[in-house]
Order: structure tokens, then C-alpha cells, then sequence
């Protein structure tokens, strides 16, 4: 899958204000500062499209982009920042269960989760909402750069057996590159479409 295009369509809080036509989707979850909106610009190929923030609780809307005018990627909000406004935090549930409830067009939600934390109640939550309305999940772990091997391989090994995962969640760095070939292969195989082919050198 080559990205030709990106660019951003809108912000959303409710499925009023979601994309109308059938596209696919393809959408980003998980805690506030995982990494989502940097996953996505290294997914896209892009710098900056989504802006990025060292301070938790940057995207607190549903942002969709449009790529190569086929297929959507969406920034979900961060959930779990401790200092987000009340406001926020109560919004965060039912804007996600909302639009995963109401977007038949999703193919996959990126699941997110930061390789040197332990999965938390909202994490459960969100997956047990993908099961329940029968939405498939791309498990990956974020900043594997911050780990050394070894712990990387036992932080994957403890992250999936708590949250009784059928295979291994994805390593990923998008400051060193790790996992990205591999994530552009796995959402281009959801989309039905051909993963770029992979040139050894
Ligand atoms: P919210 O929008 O607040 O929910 O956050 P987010 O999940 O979109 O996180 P964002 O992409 O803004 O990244 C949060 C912070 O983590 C930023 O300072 C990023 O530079 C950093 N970060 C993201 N991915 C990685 C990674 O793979 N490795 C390292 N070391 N840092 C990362
Ligand atoms: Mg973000």
C-alpha cells in the first residue's frame, strides 16, 4: 500500500459529524500519550500531519484524515489523563463506544498500548467493547525503544497473557522504525490491499 495522499477531513465528538460516505476506517485507540497520533503519522509517512504532544490529552476529538481518497484513519481520544477536565473524561466513553457502535465501516481499531505499562480498566473496556460488537483488533505495543530485548520480549509476553490475547501484540518505535513495515502490512491486509513488497537488500 503506497500513501499518495493524506490529508485531514474533520473533527467529530458524535456521529453526526462523522464522514457520510462507506470508506473503510481504520482507528487508533488507546490511553492518552501512547503514541496514537505519532503511530499514525509514521503509518502515513508523514511528519506532522496529526499534531503530537509531549503533554497527555492533545486529541480530544475524533479526527478523520482521508487517504489516497479510499480509505479513513482515525485519531481516537486519548483516554486516562488524570488532569484532563471532567468534562473530557466523562465525554471519553461514550464518544468511543458511540462510534464504534455506529461506524460499520471499520475494519480495524489499532489498539495501543505503551510496552512499559500494565493494561489498565479502560484498556479492558475498550477491548471488551470491540468484542462485543464484533470489531476487529490490531494489538500493538508503543516506544519498544524505551526497553531493553529482553524486556521487550517479557513485557509482550506479560501484556498478552493479561489480557488473554490469542498471539503476540506488535512491537513498535516510531523512533527507531521497529514495527512499522509490519503495522502497514497487517491494516493494508484489513483494507484488502496489497502490502508494499518488502526489498532485502
Ligand atoms: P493524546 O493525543 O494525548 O491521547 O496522545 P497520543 O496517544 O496521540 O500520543 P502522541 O503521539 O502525541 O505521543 C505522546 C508522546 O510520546 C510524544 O512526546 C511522543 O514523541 C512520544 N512517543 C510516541 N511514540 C513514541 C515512541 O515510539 N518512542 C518514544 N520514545 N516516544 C514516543
Ligand atoms: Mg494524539
Amino acid at each position: 500500500m503506497k500513501i499518495i495522499s493524506a490529508e485531514f477531513v474533520t473533527s467529530a465528538v458524535g456521529p453526526k459529524q462523522f464522514p457520510e460516505d462507506d470508506r473503510p476506517q481504520v482507528a487508533f485507540s488507546g490511553r492518552s500519550n501512547v503514541g496514537k497520533s505519532s503511530l499514525i503519522n509514521a503509518f502515513l509517512n508523514r511528519k506532522s500531519l496529526v499534531k503530537t504532544s509531549a503533554t497527555p490529552g492533545k486529541t480530544q476529538l475524533l479526527n478523520f484524515f482521508l487517504i489516497n481518497n479510499e480509505f479513513y484513519c482515525v485519531d481516537l481520544p486519548g483516554y486516562g489523563y488524570a488532569k484532563a477536565p471532567r468534562s473530557v473524561v466523562d465525554a471519553w466513553a461514550p464518544m468511543i463506544e458511540g462510534y464504534i457502535k455506529d461506524s460499520p465501516q471499520i475494519r480495524v481499531v489499532v489498539v495501543l498500548l505503551d510496552i512499559r505499562r500494565e493494561p489498565d480498566e479502560r484498556d479492558r473496556r475498550l477491548i471488551d467493547w470491540l468484542a462485543h460488537y464484533g470489531v476487529p483488533a490490531l494489538f500493538v505495543l508503543t516506544k519498544a525503544d524505551k526497553l531493553k530485548r529482553g524486556e521487550m520480549a517479557q513485557a509482550r509476553q506479560s501484556i498478552a497473557k493479561k489480557l488473554g490475547l490469542a498471539g503476540l501484540p506488535l512491537l513498535t518505535s516510531v523512533k527507531t522504525g521497529q514495527g512499522i513495515v509490519e503495522l502497514k502490512s497487517e491494516i493494508a491486509k484489513r483494507l484488502n490491499q496489497q502490502p508494499e513488497p518488502v526489498t532485502v537488500s
